[in-house]
């Protein structure tokens, strides 16, 4: 398999990126080729969303030329806060000059006004990498055309959701607009949609625009050079038909050395963890393994299935953002959906009801389940819950409490009923919350803030105060 995207060892400076064999060619490229041609390459060469939709890149890109207007903007999400996924982190310290390339020929394609590039505030090693590659480039006249805006976020797992996002880049809170970027992008001057009004587009005149807006993964950006210099037909060398290139996974959880790596999608998952995490502790078995929070359980069964979006898919979960969550015969299936569930509820804005009071009634009731204190009843209740959870969400938080949770439920019925009968957990154990701080020599940082804090988003003090 070739590498593409992760270089055996960082880049340290951007003479080192041309001396690769893609640095500096793809925007040659599509300088050359121009921005109709660009798209259509990008197009042709199947590359899908890396951020966890999963939606073909080409296609977004002629959504948002195709809206019209005047203004169009770019948005590169470096806000990595799936549970389990390091991936864009690991690419950013590694390569950051692929991503700026990769950004500048997306502004150039779309016709962007500005490119702004959102990490998180405490992201450090990160914004120090690409503020790096953005000087060089910019003093080596790459960037000239294009004005590049770093964003520093705040720590909020729905700051990665692309219409809180855009709120954030206007200095508002992450709370998820209504409508998709493509239709309601920044700086709108089109009616208001966010849960608070904002100024109109600096220096705006004349009639109401809506601003069209690309929001694309920072890893779905890095593939962008790859394929513009070397050209569809290899990308399309690798991968699946649906799904075609490389990806770049996470593995963490109950495995003897966590870790990023790349892989050629089509690759069974089983193969995946062994390669990227080297597997589950000797004479231990894995029992389920997880996309992030965001999509159903893979019983260990099912992990024979390609690592690919319809591979996935087809064992009835998701490709996510390829951080994989893996949990060993020794894990409680019912603290894990408390885990995610309470991970869920905290971060839920409560702009919608059924999904802030949905996803804190079904943690409740998860708590009371694991501590031996719930009855049968309260799983019915658990079950009404996730089907209502859903009702009017603007954005896919409140469907991944239905489909994460739930699917622990629908495939782990027996562990439910023994805590029933035996009133508290059989299998009595700590497990980590996989929200990743750091991760590198096999050894994963978790967050252990995420159970300081509240749904209302502040923390409870710590107990030294
Ligand atoms: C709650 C929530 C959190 C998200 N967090 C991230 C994130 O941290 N990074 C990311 O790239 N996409 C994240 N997404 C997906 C984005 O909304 C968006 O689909 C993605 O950035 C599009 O890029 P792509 O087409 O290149 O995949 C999140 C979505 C949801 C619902
Ligand atoms: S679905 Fe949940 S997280 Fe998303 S906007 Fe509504 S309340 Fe907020």
């Amino acid at each position: 398999m070739t590498r593409y995207l992760l270089p055996d060892e960082p880049l340290g400076s951007l003479d080192e990126y041309f001396a690769t064999d893609v640095g500096g060619l793809g925007l040659k490229r599509a300088i050359d080729i121009g921005p109709e041609a660009t798209i259509a390459e990008v197009a042709q060469s199947g590359l899908r969303g890396r951020g966890g939709g999963g939606f073909p890149t080409g296609r977004k890109w002629e959504g948002v030329v195709g809206q019209g207007g005047t203004h169009r903007y770019l948005v590169a999400n470096g806000a990595e806060g799936e549970p389990g996924t390091f991936k864009d982190r690991a690419l950013m310290r590694a390569n950051p000059y692929q991503l700026v390339e990769g950004l500048v020929i997306a502004a150039s394609a779309i016709g962007a006004r500005e490119a702004f590039l959102c990490l998180k505030a405490s992201f450090e090693r990160e914004l120090e990498a690409i503020t790096r590659a953005v000087t060089e480039m910019q003093e080596a006249g790459i960037c000239r055309e294009c004005q590049i805006t770093i964003v520093r976020g705040p720590d909020e797992y729905l700051f990665g959701e692309e219409k809180a996002m855009l709120e954030v880049i206007e200095g508002k809170a992450p709370l998820p607009r209504l409508f998709p970027p493509y239709e309601h992008g920044l700086f709108a001057t089109a009616p208001q949609t966010g849960w608070q009004a904002s100024e109109n587009e600096p220096g705006h005149v004349g009639r109401h625009e809506s601003n069209p807006t690309l929001v694309n993964n920072v890893e779905t950006l890095s593939n962008v050079p790859h394929i513009l210099a070397k050209g569809a037909d290899w990308f399309r060398s690798m991968g699946t038909e649906a799904s075609p290139g490389n990806v770049v996974c996470t593995v963490v959880g109950d495995v003897v050395a966590p870790d990023v790596g790349e892989v050629e999608l089509g690759t069974p998952l089983r193969a995946v963890l062994d390669a990227v995490g080297s597997g589950v502790a000797a004479g231990r078995t894995v029992k389920a393994v997880f996309s992030g929070v965001a999509n159903p359980v893979i019983p260990e069964p099912l992990l024979d299935a390609p690592l690919s979006y319809e591979g996935l898919s087809g064992v009835g979960s998701g490709m996510g953002a390829a951080g994989f969550i893996v949990y060993d015969d020794t894990a409680c299936m019912v603290e894990v959906a408390r885990q995610f569930s309470r991970f869920l509820w905290v971060e839920s804005c409560g702009q919608c009801p059924p999904c802030k009071l949905g996803s804190g009634e079904i943690t409740e009731r998860l708590e009371r389940l694991e501590a031996g204190a719930a009855d049968i009843d309260e799983l019915s209740e658990i079950g009404a819950w996730l089907g209502k959870v859903t009702d009017g969400n603007r954005c896919f938080l409140a469907v991944e409490e239905r489909l994460a949770v739930g699917s622990v439920l629908g495939a782990f019925p027996e562990e439910i009923v023994e805590h029933i009968e035996a009133g508290g957990c059989p299998r009595p154990r700590p497990l980590a919350f996989p929200k990743l701080v750091d991760l590198s020599g096999g050894r994963a940082v978790y967050d252990e803030s995420v159970w300081r804090k509240q749904p209302d988003w502040t923390y409870a003090p710590t107990a030294a105060g």
